[in-house]
Order: C-alpha cells, then sequence, then structure tokens
C-alpha cells in the first residue's frame, strides 16, 4: 500500500512539477529544453528528497550540463533549502533570504548600521560599481540603495524599468545577470519571481542581494526592520509582535517573521481569511519555538498589548483574482482614536508604500514611525551593501 501511495504521490509531484517547469520557460527563466531538464530534475529532488539527488549538494551548473538554474521557488521552500552557506566563507556573500543570517551576524550588522547611522558618507566603496536591477516597482529600495551606494563612494548603474531592457526582447533572466555581472561588483535585484534571487546567485560570482522576490523574501527590508525595532525598544528580545493586513503575500513579514526566530518574540498575525498567515510559515513558527496567536478581528482591544504594530498593504499584484481584492482592501484601517489605550512604547511600522491601511491623522502620533523606519533603511543598506564585499565592522571603525 505504501508503494502504491508513493507511486501516486511521484505522478502527482511530476504533473506539478512539469506545470512548474513550463510556467518557467514561459516566465523567461530558462531558453532551452535541457535547463527544463534541470529544472524537472531539481524540483523531483526538492519535491522526493529521499529518491533523488545526494542531499543537497549537488547543483545543476555549467559543469553539469549545458546552462544552469536553479529551481523557482514558487511557494516558500525554507524548509527545504539545502544551501548551507556560511555568512562568513568569502566564495559567495550574497544575501538572498535573512534565515542564512544567525543571530550574531544579525546583530552584527545592526552594529554596523549604527555605525552608519553616526557617519553616513564614508569612501568605503571607492572604484566599485552597484548595479540595481529592479525588474518590480519600487520607490524606498532603490533609492536607498543607490543613495547607499552614492554615500559609499560607488558608482551606481541599472534599470527600474523592465520594459526597457533587453529582457522585453526575450533575454533570459540567467543571461541579464551574467552580463551585468560583467560589469558591476553587486547585484541588487527586485522580481517578481520567487526564488529569482536565489536563482541568480546561483548563476554568477558577484554577490547578489534580494531586494525582494515576488512574495517570498525582503531581507533588505528585514534588516532596517530590525534596526528600527532595536532603535524603539532598545531590545529585540521578548516582544509582542503584531502583523496586519497581508500575510499571505507579504515578503516583508514573511522575511521578519523568520529573523525573529533567534529573538524569542509572541507574534499576533491579523489578517481575513484569504490574506493568512501561509501554512508553510506558521510550521516555520513551529519549529522554532515561535509562539504566535491569530486573529481577524482587528480592534482596540486586540492590539494592547502590542509593542511593535507592523502595518502592510493588501498587494494588488499579487492577486490572479481582483474581485477577491476588491472585498478586501480595506478590511483594516488602522486610526489615531485606535491608538489611546495601547503600550506607550508601542511603535507602527510599515514597510511602506501605504495605500489605506493607515489613516493620515496616525502620522501625527509619535507611536507613529514608519518615515524614519525608512530613513533607517539607509543605514541598514550600506551595511549590506559592506557585508557582501566582506567590508568588516573594524573597516567601518577605522575607516577615516
Ligand atoms: N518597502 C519597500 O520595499 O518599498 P518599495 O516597494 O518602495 O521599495
Amino acid at each position: 500500500r505504501n508503494r502504491r501511495f508513493l507511486c501516486t504521490k511521484t505522478l502527482f509531484s511530476i504533473l506539478y512539477i512539469n506545470a512548474l517547469v513550463l510556467l518557467t520557460q514561459q516566465c523567461g527563466l530558462v531558453n532551452t529544453f535541457s535547463d527544463a531538464g534541470g529544472a524537472l530534475f531539481l524540483a523531483l529532488r526538492r519535491e522526493m528528497p529521499t529518491f533523488v539527488g545526494t542531499g543537497g549538494k549537488w547543483r545543476w551548473t555549467e559543469k553539469n550540463r549545458g546552462t544552469g538554474f536553479q529551481l523557482p521557488q514558487f511557494l516558500p521552500t525554507f524548509t527545504l533549502s539545502k544551501n548551507n552557506k556560511n555568512n562568513n566563507d568569502m566564495e559567495n556573500r550574497s544575501l538572498v533570504t535573512i534565515a542564512e543570517h544567525s543571530k550574531e551576524k544579525i546583530l552584527y550588522m545592526l552594529e554596523m548600521a549604527k555605525q552608519f547611522e553616526e557617519r553616513p558618507n564614508r569612501h568605503l566603496l571607492y572604484g566599485k560599481v552597484v548595479a540595481t536591477l529592479f525588474f518590480e516597482p519600487s520607490t524606498r529600495t532603490r533609492l536607498s540603495f543607490e543613495t547607499a551606494a552614492n554615500r559609499l563612494g560607488a558608482r551606481v548603474i541599472g534599470f527600474s524599468d523592465p520594459k526597457a531592457t533587453s529582457s522585453s526582447k526575450g533575454e533570459t533572466l540567467k543571461d541579464t545577470i551574467k552580463m551585468v555581472s560583467n560589469y558591476a561588483d553587486i547585484i541588487v535585484m527586485r522580481h517578481y519571481l520567487e526564488g529569482a534571487a536565489r536563482y541568480a546567485s546561483e548563476v554568477t560570482d558577484v554577490p547578489i542581494v534580494n531586494a525582494g522576490d515576488g512574495a517570498n523574501q525582503h531581507p533588505s527590508q528585514t534588516m532596517l526592520d530590525l534596526y528600527s525595532i532595536y532603535k524603539t525598544q532598545g531590545t529585540l528580545e521578548n516582544l509582542n509582535i503584531f502583523l496586519v493586513g497581508d500575510l499571505k503575500y507579504g515578503r516583508t513579514v514573511h522575511s521578519l517573521l523568520m529573523a525573529m526566530r533567534h529573538f524569542n518574540p509572541t507574534f499576533h498575525f491579523i489578517a481575513p481569511d484569504e490574506l493568512k498567515m501561509p501554512e508553510e510559515y506558521k510550521i516555520y513558527c513551529r519549529e522554532h519555538g515561535i509562539r504566535y496567536v491569530e486573529h481577524t478581528d482587528f480592534t482596540e482591544e486586540t492590539i494592547a498589548e502590542a509593542d511593535i504594530l507592523y502595518m502592510t498593504r493588501v498587494q494588488r499584484e499579487r492577486f490572479t483574482d481582483l474581485m477577491e481584492y476588491e472585498r478586501v482592501k480595506n478590511v483594516y484601517i488602522l486610526r489615531k482614536k485606535m491608538l489611546e489605550h495601547t503600550r506607550p512604547n508601542l511603535r507602527i511600522l510599515h514597510p511602506l508604500p501605504r495605500v489605506n491601511e493607515i489613516a493620515y491623522d496616525v502620522d501625527e502620533s509619535p507611536k507613529a514611525y514608519y518615515f524614519q523606519q525608512a530613513q533607517n533603511g539607509l543605514y541598514a543598506r550600506e551595511a549590506i551593501l559592506c557585508d557582501v564585499l566582506g567590508i568588516t565592522l573594524d573597516d567601518i571603525k577605522n575607516e577615516k
């Protein structure tokens, strides 16, 4: 009976994976049949690691066959990730997911950010070129990375409109990354596909900084969120963190949740049923001993014990059914009146942009911290650019 079950599972997995491979080709991530075959192999290994592959050491690279390919993570795959990268090794210092950072590393990066807040202009990246490749719209992430690069003395190349690049003529992501690797020392990339940053980091030796990949991860946002939490609360430990809004598609909350595993938080997930925290992340919480409570009501009483109230926008661009978006888009609106009985140390964060989820009267409250939070992005991103090039805290402190 077990054999029959396994055969059925295999058959369904193959059908599922084939659909993913076709979709992958449509999205322009691969351009040859052998790449698609590589994708299929990797996908099977991911689905059934016991039966396929060699425990995570195997990679589909130029050496193995044809052109390289790493399966896009259409679903969050942190529990299945085989990339046990050591962040201190100099081989590839890409920042793909915050899950790869230890507690010590996070605290170290926050100390670096603090140095940059004290003095943002330092010529630590003089002579370097930073490429910002934005396949999705952005204001804060792109501009703060570019400001960070400029303040560190680097030059910036890149694009914010993929329609004006050769990807609109059918160039694959792999080819674009390999081309830009000829010109730049760091590639900061935002892409609409989950797993695109991981894929990019597999096809180049130039460090990739994930500036958001679909609904998956946004690790540089998490660094600035952690810095903001640390600055406002004086600690990252034992906090009540309330995540509100689109917990299904909001990549910032997914990354924050994973980073906070080191700091004994209690999370409260406030979302309508349609936008609930995905099961994968709840499993992650259970596996890492993170307490969480789920709510559908967003009231004064619900948020009374919050230290951090992390509001999020409903991500219109991720919905396949726009009627569903219309139903949920204004489901929660934070108003100043709701803050009357909240904790004095409460701070309201939002990765921004906001649409309707924070009323404008909240901006007057001393508990509103989202604009300062965005400012902290500059310092956190200066730290990230330095770190991916192997520049240490001592280098920063000793810079004249
Ligand atoms: N927080 C954030 O990612 O904002 P942008 O989309 O403007 O970069």
